[in-house]
């Protein structure tokens, strides 16, 4: 199959180039797009064999549910059996936005778009690309992150084109992503809201819409008798080829075993952040972002594991981001990547 990447110039946008896109989805094709968090690959939710085509683009396993993409509040009530009042001030506060929810099911969105559950998560994205297309498909995208499963989620064009040329027809390309981490998963199907997978939007961003909010025991991984219950959590998943680990500790300790692990060694990547970045003697060092911008840093994570599989290392190490704000959201996806290895330098 033939991949068409398609460049849409966002101060003006071309309707008709978009509804071309929306064709496709409305006869059961894949296309991938842009969101402020990183790149979707779509297709039409409540079409079951439609929504299948996306677990074999992407090799994913079938139990990992899709989450349904609209363009306005009004879209909820046709595809969940109930909004309860915490999900309206939540999507009153954060949508359009990086926030989905999870809902129980109507009848009409097919087990082949949930991964056999009888929830559904939904997302009312901000970006104005996403939002045309879901229009013009018809008004119910379901879209996975565009990547090849557990590589990094794309966050530029190229890097979809990378994974998918030659297994979906066409790539609206709206230039690289603003936030670079996906949405948070929030689940309001228990008697609270439970965030299921931290992103932009923080716990403490949610405490100030909602009295009660937990926060998925399955989570943390030294508990690892409690599965996740956002099943995409349980995979490893955003893992670089070269194998990373997370250095933890006081900055000056943290720099210099990074140091002493490179020295003489082979190919080695470093992930490092503005303040630290003229402190590393060898390997091939790259600046994340400053810690003064958390948002920079989540914005350049994915491009980075994606440059160093190119530049062919063997071993990365990064700093660690451990904070309670967007740094959650870092830590998550850097230890996933990781595959759970740290190491505390701090003695
Ligand atoms: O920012 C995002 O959310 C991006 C963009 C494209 O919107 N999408 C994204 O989708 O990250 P994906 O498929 O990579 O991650 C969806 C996560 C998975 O961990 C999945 O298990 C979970 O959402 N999920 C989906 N439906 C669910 C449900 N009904 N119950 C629990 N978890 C669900
Ligand atoms: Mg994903």
């Amino acid at each position: 199959m033939q991949t068409e990447l398609i460049e849409i110039d966002r101060r003006n946008m071309p309707v008709h180039l978009i509804e071309r896109a929306g064709m496709i989805l409305r006869s059961g094709g894949l296309v991938a797009f842009p969101t402020e968090t990183v790149y979707g690959l779509g297709a039409d939710a409540l079409n079951e064999e439609a929504a299948q085509k996306i677990y074999a683009a992407k090799g994913r396993p079938s139990d990992n549910p899709l989450i349904v993409h609209i363009a306005d509040m009004e879209a909820v009530g046709q595809i969940v059996k109930m909004v309860p009042e915490e999900a309206r001030a939540l999507a009153e506060a954060f949508w359009p936005g990086p926030l989905t929810m999870i809902f129980h099911k109507r009848e009409c969105v097919p087990m082949g778009t949930t991964g056999g559950l009888s929830t559904v998560a939904v997302r009312l994205p901000s970006d104005e690309i996403a939002r045309e297309l879901i229009r013009q498909s018809g008004g119910y995208i379901a879209a996975p992150s565009a990547n090849v499963s557990g590589r990094p989620s794309p966050t530029t064009a190229q890097h979809v084109y990378e994974d998918m040329n030659g297994r979906i027809p066409m790539i609206l390309d709206g230039g690289p992503v603003p936030i670079g981490i996906e949405s948070t998963i929030v689940d309001l199907t228990e008697d609270h809201p439970v965030i299921l997978r931290p992103g932009y939007i923080t716990l403490s961003m949610i405490q100030t819409v909602v009295d009660r909010v937990e926060v998925d025991r399955g989570l943390s991984a030294e508990d690892s008798v409690i599965r996740p219950k956002a099943p995409g959590m349980k995979y490893r998943h955003y893992a670089p080829k070269a194998e990373l680990q997370i250095v933890e500790g006081p900055v000056e300790r943290v720099v210099s075993y990074i140091n002493k692990q490179c020295s003489g060694a082979g190919k080695t990547g470093i992930i490092c952040t503005e303040e630290t970045k003229t402190c590393y003697s060898h390997g091939d060092v790259k600046c994340i972002g400053s810690r003064k911008d958390e948002a920079s840093i989540a914005s350049h994570l994915f491009a980075i594991l994606r440059e160093f599989d190119e530049d062919g290392v063997e071993r990365i190490y990064s700093e660690s981001f451990e904070t309670p704000g967007l740094g959650q959201a870092i830590m998550n996806r850097l230890l996933k990547a990781a595959g759970h290895r740290k190491i505390d330098v701090t003695q």
